[in-house]
């Protein structure tokens, strides 16, 4: 039985409400569990995974394999977080029979839900996974699986054609059973209007105020990631310095034989 206290149906109602929902990536136990003890709704176990952890210059070598251990280390860490599972490249557009199974190993290994990115070439994808109980947030604008395809990171639905194509695309995902949808790199007025034709929330990133929510890949929030930072990231913390410089004092101390120094407790030796 799930015992998570937030659930695929509670983001609707969240919308419903009007409640902002606050969404992170997240690859491991031990940060799962920290963010998950802030409170956060939404842990993505994101493909964002092959670039921050394994060191890719983007998302396209990222396994199922991976995903699926990095999914499994997260459902360990954390308790409460609806954990929504990024679909890898290749694990969902060679056939719809491959994503059903590729998408029902994320869930056995502790994901409530998965992420597959595109709007209406998906939709077959999107209604079989629904139809078998597989839950599923959709992922338009930016969608870096197709990198290439694009030409780079660049900003999304800037004319108004493309920006209509993505509201057609939101619907239509909706449509097909998605339960939220994120909206990536895309100009805030698009946002809004998709958010707004939508009974789904829209979770987005770089995508303006006017979504139902936020997410951001935690190791940009928390200034871990250093090699880039995209320009729409707020940093919470800087914890590459404060990593760097903890470092630094341990070698310091390592090579001036200032640590370890033994201790003498209550007449025993302990080290
Ligand atoms: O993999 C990822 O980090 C994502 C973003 C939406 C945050 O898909």
């Amino acid at each position: 039985m799930n015992r998570r206290s937030i659930r695929v149906p509670d983001l609707k109602e969240k919308k419903a409400r009007g409640e902002k929902i606050a969404a992170l990536t997240v690859y491991d136990a031990t940060m799962a569990r920290l963010l998950d003890r802030s409170g956060i709704d939404v842990l993505l176990v994101g493909d964002s995974l092959g670039v921050v952890v394994l060191g890719y210059e983007n998302t396209l070598a990222v396994t199922l394999d991976d995903m699926l251990h990095h999914t499994r280390a997260v459902a360990r860490g954390s308790e409460r977080a609806l954990i929504v599972a990024d679909m890898p490249f290749l694990s969902y557009q060679v056939s719809v029979a491959e994503a059903v199974r590729n998408a029902g190993r994320l869930l056995q290994e502790g994901a409530a839900a998965v992420k597959l990115e595109g709007g209406r070439p998906m939709l077959d994808v999107v209604k079989r996974l629904v139809d078998v109980g597989i839950p599923v947030v959709g992922h338009l604008g930016l969608q870096p699986q197709s990198v290439h395809q694009v030409g780079g990171y660049v900003r999304q639905a800037t004319r108004p054609e493309e920006a209509d194509a993505l509201v057609t695309d939101a619907i239509a995902l909706r449509d097909a059973g998605a339960f939220a949808v994120v909206l990536e790199s895309i100009p805030e007025d698009v946002a809004r209007a998709a958010t707004a034709s939508i009974d789904v929330p829209t979770i987005g990133i770089g995508a303006g105020p006017h979504c139902d929510g936020q997410i951001l890949v935690s190791y940009d929030m928390l200034g871990l990631f250093d090699r880039f930072v995209p320009s729409f990231v707020q940093r919470y913390a800087t914890l590459a310095d404060t990593v760097t410089a903890a470092t630094k004092a341990y070698v310091d101390d390592v090579h001036a034989g200032r640590y370890p120094q033994t201790k003498s407790v209550m007449g025993s030796e302990v080290i």
